[in-house]
């Protein structure tokens, strides 16, 4: 068998070309099934040696197939044979005699040929196997996804893969998704990929086509209670709390934060721009079959086709796995985890400070955060290094993470790139449309009041279920939610 096969292959080689073309095919072949042996068996999981293996070998496989047959027919032209007299030169007569089974030479081109498309069905499909995981998507292109691969792994979805969101259902959903894979690989490969990467991403699939496989509306069930702590820029760096009860139900006949995705609701929108921000009017259909529109009073542009859009859960939960944190934010989390003590004093204020500082890259800040806190302490508190050194280091050690996880010089990514669209804090959120600038023809706005999304049980209280004390006042809760409704409008304005 094996001498039929190299006296086969010796007699394909019939040229320079053909003789590099079967030397491609035989060696690329070996080495893919190599490869993949490496890979099944968990040997080499590496993106790049995956890239070689996947995608650069069965390319060169087929370059070699389509070798072989232009070397013979460079040759046939030459000489100036019929391709009948060629093969029997070559192979010899006999192989070309008609005996029971056909000729022993279409036997042989029949096998090899099967076993080559085996070979490319293996690879094609072992190939889109690497490509989907979360591995190869977060570290194939290096530097330019690092940013999202590092969020990602400590975020709730850490164990979905990346193609569970960005790659919807069925085969033409896969071929899109690597079609744009390939455009990104020349993008990566020749420097010329937009950084940061531009949101919001209009290849991403439909939510509700994604996100719908684990979560759907229906689940979204009562309130949630959600407490918040800030620190203050004083000495002790004092907490306070703020609790919310989030009304983050579905359900059509109940109403609540989820109503938007519930059934029968369509909520559309169109926006200024690509940023979604903005918005020129917004739709809703009603599950009971009625229909408003807000137009915003202050607009007078005609919106691009491209940018009507059905909203779905992505225009809330924008950071669903891709969560930065803000420098403030970053702070108080490390914080409430015990890794900042609190007892430092003025930490909260010299923490947030040293993030916020511009550094060159991940070495400088390793060192700026580093020499900054430092030198805080000993200017300030030169009697504190020694006791609570521990403590100063552990600090330094926390926000040096925070940096690294956060910003990305590289792609300049900073602190504020991608902010969430959750609440109101952080970006307009929730108020791209709860505003008074969208009205209906009745001069109605979608409500902006304080209530409709969340109580408010505490706001900047000392502790987490605190009311404000309202004396004088016969409705507290009712004075709270215009008090804070005024603070906040003032606040949101600047
Ligand atoms: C739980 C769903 C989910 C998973 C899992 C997920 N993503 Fe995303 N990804 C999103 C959403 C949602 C956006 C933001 C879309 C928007 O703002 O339009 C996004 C945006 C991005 C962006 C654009 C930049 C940005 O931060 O907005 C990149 C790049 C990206 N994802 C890469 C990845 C990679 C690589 C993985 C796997 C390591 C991954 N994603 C896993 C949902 C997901
Ligand atoms: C393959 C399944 C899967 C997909 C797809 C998926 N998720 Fe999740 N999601 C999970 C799991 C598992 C958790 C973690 C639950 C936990 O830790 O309690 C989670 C957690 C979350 C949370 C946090 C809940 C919390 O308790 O704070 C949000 C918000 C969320 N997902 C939204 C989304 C959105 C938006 C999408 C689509 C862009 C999405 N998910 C796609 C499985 C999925
Ligand atoms: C794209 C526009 C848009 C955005 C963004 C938006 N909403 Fe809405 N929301 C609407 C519209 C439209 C209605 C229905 C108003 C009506 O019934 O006339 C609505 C209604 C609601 C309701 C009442 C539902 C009911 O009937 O009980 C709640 C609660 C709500 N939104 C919460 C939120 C929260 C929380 C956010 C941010 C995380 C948010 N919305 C962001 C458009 C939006
Ligand atoms: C109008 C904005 C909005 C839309 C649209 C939206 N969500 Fe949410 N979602 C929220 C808010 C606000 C919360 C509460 C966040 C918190 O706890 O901090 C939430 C909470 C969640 C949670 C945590 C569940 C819980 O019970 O606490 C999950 C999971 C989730 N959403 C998934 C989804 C999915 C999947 C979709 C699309 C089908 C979706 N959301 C659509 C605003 C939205
Ligand atoms: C359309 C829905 C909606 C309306 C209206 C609304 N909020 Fe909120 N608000 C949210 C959501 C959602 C969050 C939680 C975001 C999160 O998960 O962190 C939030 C968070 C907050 C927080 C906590 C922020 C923080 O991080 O400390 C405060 C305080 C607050 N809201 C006050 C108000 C006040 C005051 C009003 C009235 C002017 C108001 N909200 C109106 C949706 C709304």
């Amino acid at each position: 068998m094996f001498r039929r096969y190299l006296k086969f292959v010796r007699a394909l080689s019939i040229d320079r070309l053909g003789r590099i073309g079967v030397v491609l095919v035989t060696s690329t072949a070996v080495m893919f099934l190599l490869f993949l042996a490496a890979n099944l068996t968990g040997v080499v999981t590496n993106a790049y040696v995956g890239l070689i293996s996947f995608m650069t070998l069965p390319a060169l496989f087929v370059l070699g197939l389509l070798l072989i047959p232009i070397g013979w027919y460079r040759t046939r032209k030459e000489a100036g044979l019929s391709l009948r007299e060629l093969v029997a030169q070559r192979f010899g007569e006999e192989e070309l005699e008609e005996t029971p089974l056909g000729a022993p030479l279409i036997r042989t081109l029949l096998v090899m040929t099967t076993i080559n498309v085996f070979i490319l069905v293996v690879a094609s499909v072992a190939g889109l196997h690497f490509m989907d995981q979360p591995n190869f998507c977060g570290t194939a292109c290096h530097k330019v996804m690092n940013p999202e691969w590092v969020v990602y792994q400590q975020s709730p979805h850490a164990r979905v893969a990346c193609v569970e969101c960005h790659v919807g259902e069925g085969v033409r959903a896969h071929i899109d998704a690597k079609l744009n894979g390939l455009r990104q690989i020349w993008l990566a490969t020749f420097n010329t990929y937009r950084r940061p990467i531009p949101t919001p991403v209009h290849t991403l699939r439909p939510a509700r086509e994604t996100c719908e496989k684990c979560h759907w509306p229906e689940k979204f069930y009562g309130n949630r209670l959600k407490t918040i702590v800030h620190y203050g820029d004083d000495e002790a760096s004092t907490p306070r709390y703020t609790t919310l009860s989030l009304k983050v139900n579905g359900t059509v006949d109940e109403g609540g934060i989820h109503w938007h995705v519930a059934r029968d609701v369509h909520v559309r929108y169109a926006s200024l721009d690509d940023e979604r921000q903005e918005m020129i009017w917004v739709e809703v259909d009603r599950p009971d079959g009625t229909t408003s529109r807000y137009v915003n009073r202050r607009l007078d542009e005609e919106p691009r086709a491209e940018d009507i859009r059905t909203m779905d859960c992505v225009d809330c939960h924008n950071r669903a796995t891709h969560i930065y944190e803000t420098p403030e934010g970053a702070v108080e989390t490390r914080m409430r985890l015990g890794r900042i003590d609190r007892s430092l004093p003025h930490i909260k204020k010299v923490a947030v400070a040293a993030l916020m500082a511009e550094y060159p890259d991940a070495e400088a800040a390793r060192r700026g955060i580093a020499s900054g806190v430092a030198s805080y302490y000993r200017r300030n508190h030169p009697d504190l290094l020694a006791g609570q050194a521990r403590a100063l280091d552990e600090a330094i050690g926390a926000l040096q993470e925070a940096w690294t996880r956060n910003v990305h010089p590289y792609m300049n990514l900073s602190w504020g790139t991608y902010p969430s669209l959750m609440g109101h804090r952080e970006s307009k959120g929730c108020f791209r449309c709860h505003n008074r600038d969208l009205v209906d023809e009745g001069g109605h706005w979608i409500s902006d009041d304080c209530t409709l999304c969340h109580s408010i049980l505490a706001t900047d209280a000392p502790g987490p279920f605190r009311n404000l004390e309202t004396p004088g006042e016969k409705d507290p809760l009712r004075f709270e939610q215009e008090y804070l409704r005024q603070e906040f409008l003032r606040s949101f304005r600047h």
